[in-house]
């Protein structure tokens, strides 16, 4: 596995270790996991060989691994692109069984930006490989730590309002779900191709954030605005705020709404629905 010191990872590492199943995972610091994999490989996307150790043995690979947000065009490009393509190289030469490619409902809007863009270019070299693979497209994920509850509450800690996209509901994929997705990707083998996922909910912008606003016991008005009048607010914040709460790609893939689930992803998948989760 890769991507194992990250939000979704972190989730796919407990669901692992509950279920007691064998793991290697690849880490850029050692000892920065939140539980101990069976094996830490020491490495880098850019580092083959350190790739090679990770996949040597292993039945199934699943890449989480990205550059996403505030991360640079140049850098986007090294590591989803790059990066996937190396991972690809050294899991055949592994002779990994199936290979399992994190991805984004954004790679499915290639004209938002840098991240859909490199996302969908991993996503084809994936599935253009002689591997037995699957693509998974998640739509926003929620839960503690998200990148939606760290957003809003970043905002309403320097504010007393927390303006917030208009534009199409979001379906939010809570991201024990995700991390279920990507063990039942790995092993199931009538997962093959790519697959969007969205959550059992669609829910407005301003709605998910009073609902992370309630969980934290804050309390702040909360002003949904068109995405027109938010684009060149968040364009500014991106260029004054290293790394901003929403990058304006980010923004614009979120205004577009979250597209439907792929028909057969709950048949391939087993990705439970349950209604009347909580959204965050
Ligand atoms: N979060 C969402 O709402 C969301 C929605 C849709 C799709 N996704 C996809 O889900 C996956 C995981 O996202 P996330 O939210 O968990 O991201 P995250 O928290 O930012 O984690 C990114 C992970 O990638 C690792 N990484 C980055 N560059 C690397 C490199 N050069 N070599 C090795 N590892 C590297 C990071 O390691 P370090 O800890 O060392 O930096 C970290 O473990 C990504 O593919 C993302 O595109 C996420």
């Amino acid at each position: 596995m890769t991507g194992a010191t990250g939000f979704l990872g972190h989730a796919v590492l407990r669901l692992l270790r509950a279920r007691q199943l064998p793991l290697r995972a690849l880490v850029r610091r050692s000892g920065e996991l939140s539980l101990e994999p069976d094996e830490e490989v020491v490495g880098d996307l850019a580092d083959p060989p350190s790739l090679d150790r990770l996949c040597q043995g292993s039945n199934s690979v699943i890449h989480l691994a990205a550059a996403l947000g505030a991360a640079s065009p140049a850098r986007m490009h090294a590591v989803n692109v790059e990066g996937t393509r190396t991972l690809l190289s050294a899991a055949c030469r592994a002779g990994v069984e199936r290979f399992v490619l994190i991805s984004s409902v954004a790679a499915g809007r290639p004209h938002h930006g840098p991240y859909s863009r490199t996302k969908r270019q991993a996503e084809r070299l994936v599935i253009d490989s002689p591997l037995c693979s699957a693509v998974l497209r998640f739509p926003v994920l929620s839960g503690p730590q998200s990148q939606l509850e760290s957003g809003v509450l970043g905002v309403a800690r320097r504010s007393p309002l927390v303006p917030v996209l208009g534009g199409a509901p979001l379906r939010p994929l809570p991201v024990d779900d995700a991390a279920a997705a990507c063990l039942a990707a790995a092993q199931r083998s009538q997962a093959a191709g790519i697959y969007t996922l969205a959550g059992p909910q669609a829910l407005s912008f301003a709605q998910l954030a009073r609902c992370v606003l309630q969980e934290h016991g804050l309390s702040r008005a909360v002003v949904s605005l068109p995405p027109t009048m938010i684009y060149p607010v968040v364009a500014l914040l991106e260029r004054i705020w290293g790394a901003p709460p929403i990058t304006v790609e980010a923004a614009r893939a979120a205004a577009a709404g979250t597209p439907p689930s792929s028909p057969r992803a709950e048949q391939d998948l087993g990705v439970p629905f349950r209604p009347g989760v909580s959204a965050v």
